[in-house]
This record gives C-alpha cells, structure tokens and sequence, in this order.
C-alpha cells in the first residue's frame, strides 16, 4: 500500500506525536500553508526535509488575515488533493485543524508587528499582518518545531514573522525558500486560478517587469526613473498596480533615490510589486543583483 501522511485536528494529538518524536531525540519542522498546495508549497515542504528529522505541514485558512470584501469563502480549498501530494513527498504529519480549534468563540488576542507590517502589502491589506502573525504565533506554540520555513514570494510576511520570533523569543529557526515559478516566469500562487485565459497570458508581466528593472538598477540606472517606467509599463500590459517600490532587502526601509545611486554604497534592494489584473491580485518580488566591483 502507498504511503498515506496522517492528519490530525485537535491540538492534543498533535502534541501527542510531536511529544513522541522530541522523546526519541527528533528534530521537527513546520511548514504553515493555507492549502490549495503547488509546487511552490511543496518546494518547502522538501527544504524542511532536507532541515529536520520530521515534517509538520498546517493547512488552515486562516480567517483572522482575510477583510471582509476578500476571498475566504472561495479561496481554493482541495483537501484530498493536498494530502495526496503531501504523502507523494512523505510528509510525516498533516495539520489541518478546524476553525473552531484555532479560534474560540471569545477569542481576543492579537499580535501586532509594529514597522514592518506597513507599508507595501499593509497599505492595502490593514489588518492582513496582524492575522497572519497572530496565527503564525499560534501554530508555533502548538508544534513547537525547531524550524519553520516561509516562502520568499510573500516577502513581507517572511520578515514581519522573523521579526515576531526575535521581539517574542519564540525558540524556533526561520527559514527563508526561493520563490518558485511557472516555465514562463509568473510566481506560483493558489491565487493564479482565479486568472481567466486571457489574464493567465498576461500575468508573466509582472514579473519580466521587475526582473528587468532590478537588472537596470544593478547596471547603474536611476531607481526613481526605473519605477516610473515600470509603472507605465505595466499599465501598458493592463495591470492596475497596487505598488511598485525598492526597498532595503534586510529591513524593508524604503529607498529614496531618484539618482543613480553610487554602487559602493548600494543596500541589498529587493524590487516589490502587487497589481491586479482584473480582479486578481498578484504580488511578486525579486532581488536586485549585487553590483559588480569595479
Ligand atoms: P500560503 O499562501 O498557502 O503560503 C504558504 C507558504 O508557501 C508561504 O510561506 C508562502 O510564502 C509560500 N509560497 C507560496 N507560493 C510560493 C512560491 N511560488 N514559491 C515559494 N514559496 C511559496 O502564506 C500563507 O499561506 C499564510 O499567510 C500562512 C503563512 C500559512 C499563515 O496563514
């Protein structure tokens, strides 16, 4: 018979077997996903592997980090297809507590991370941060992991939970993954089923657009310059862009610059980018070579 990850819902089993790994001296990781799994996601899933002894992977769409007027109640939702790809890489446990598990009736705590959670996707997400963090929380308190893995794709969300876990000293190790994309370039998301044909053709847009303003930037050009003309370009490609800014990679500062900016004193940058195309929201990101020395 094939290899099926076994799931638990209440947090009592699930610190059960944590509980027994620990005792037998294993290292455990955690991937937390809302489900509707890609390769993106399972990219993380192998990098907790290569990590720890033993894998957790949550699926919980978490309430607390939708608005009203979002997409909780369409969000994809495939259970059976998720564990299906979750035992193809072996998973050794699935997570997927009911609503009612996270969130008691009168629940009313919430972690805030001051900074860092605005600007970029806080803008037009205002309470998005404070649920992902508040759930984030959660998890790592009831798997107790020794590592937990983010994907880069929702950057700010990566640097909001590292910087939880430094403010909080929760003892666990965040670990950062590569975004992993589509043959044509466009960032893998649960969201991208929601792009109708024509969408889905433009979609990869986003992207080029970027990666050709991050290679300009590293060449010598104005970043002031290279977000206007990526503004107009993708407007050109019918986007609605929701922002497009630079900002410093370690903290997510913005960087003001409209000139060139000397390249020995160029930060880390990392190009930001969330636009819609119709009623989907895309968001991407992408690193700024390191300039070469001279
Ligand atoms: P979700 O969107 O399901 O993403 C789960 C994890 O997969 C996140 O760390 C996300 O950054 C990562 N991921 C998504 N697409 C990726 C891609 N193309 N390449 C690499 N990693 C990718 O992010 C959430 O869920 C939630 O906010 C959560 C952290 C689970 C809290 O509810």
């Amino acid at each position: 018979m094939t290899f099926q990850s076994p799931v638990v819902r209440s947090i009592t089993s699930l610190r059960e077997v944590i509980t027994g790994w620990y005792n037998n001296g294993k290292t455990v990781a955690l991937v937390p996903t809302m489900g509707a799994l890609h390769e993106g996601h399972l990219s993380l899933v192998e990098l907790a592997q290569k990590k720890a002894d033993h894998t957790v992977v949550s699926i919980f769409v978490n309430p607390a980090q939708f608005a009203p007027h979002e997409d909780l109640d369409t969000y994809p939702r495939d259970e059976t297809a998720d564990r299906n790809k979750l035992s193809h890489l072996r998973t050794n446990l699935i997570y997927a507590p009911p609503r009612e598990q996270m969130y008691a009736s009168d629940f009313s705590t919430k972690i805030s991370v001051e900074g860092i959670s605005n600007g970029l996707c806080g803008d037009s997400r205002p309470n998005f941060f404070s649920g992902v963090a508040t759930v984030v929380c959660k998890l790592l308190l009831q798997v107790s992991p020794n590592f937990a893995i983010f994907g880069e794709k929702d950057y700010q969300q990566l640097m909001v939970i590292r910087r939880m876990v430094r403010d909080l000293d929760i003892p666990v190790q965040i670990i950062g993954a590569p975004i992993i994309r589509e043959a044509d370039g466009l960032a893998m998301s649960s969201r991208n089923a929601y792009l109708s044909e024509q969408e889905r053709s433009l979609a990869p847009k986003l992207q080029e657009t970027i990666h050709s303003m991050a290679v300009n930037i590293a060449m010598g050009e104005p970043i002031g310059d290279q977000l206007q003309l990526g503004i107009t370009s993708l407007k050109a490609d019918g986007f609605k862009v929701d922002y497009l800014e630079a900002r410093d990679a370690n903290n997510l500062a913005p960087i003001y610059s409209s000139g060139p900016v000397h390249k020995t004193k160029l930060p880390a940058i990392r190009i930001f980018a969330a636009a819609y195309l119709g009623k989907t929201r895309l968001i991407d990101n992408v690193a700024v070579p390191a300039a070469k020395s001279q």
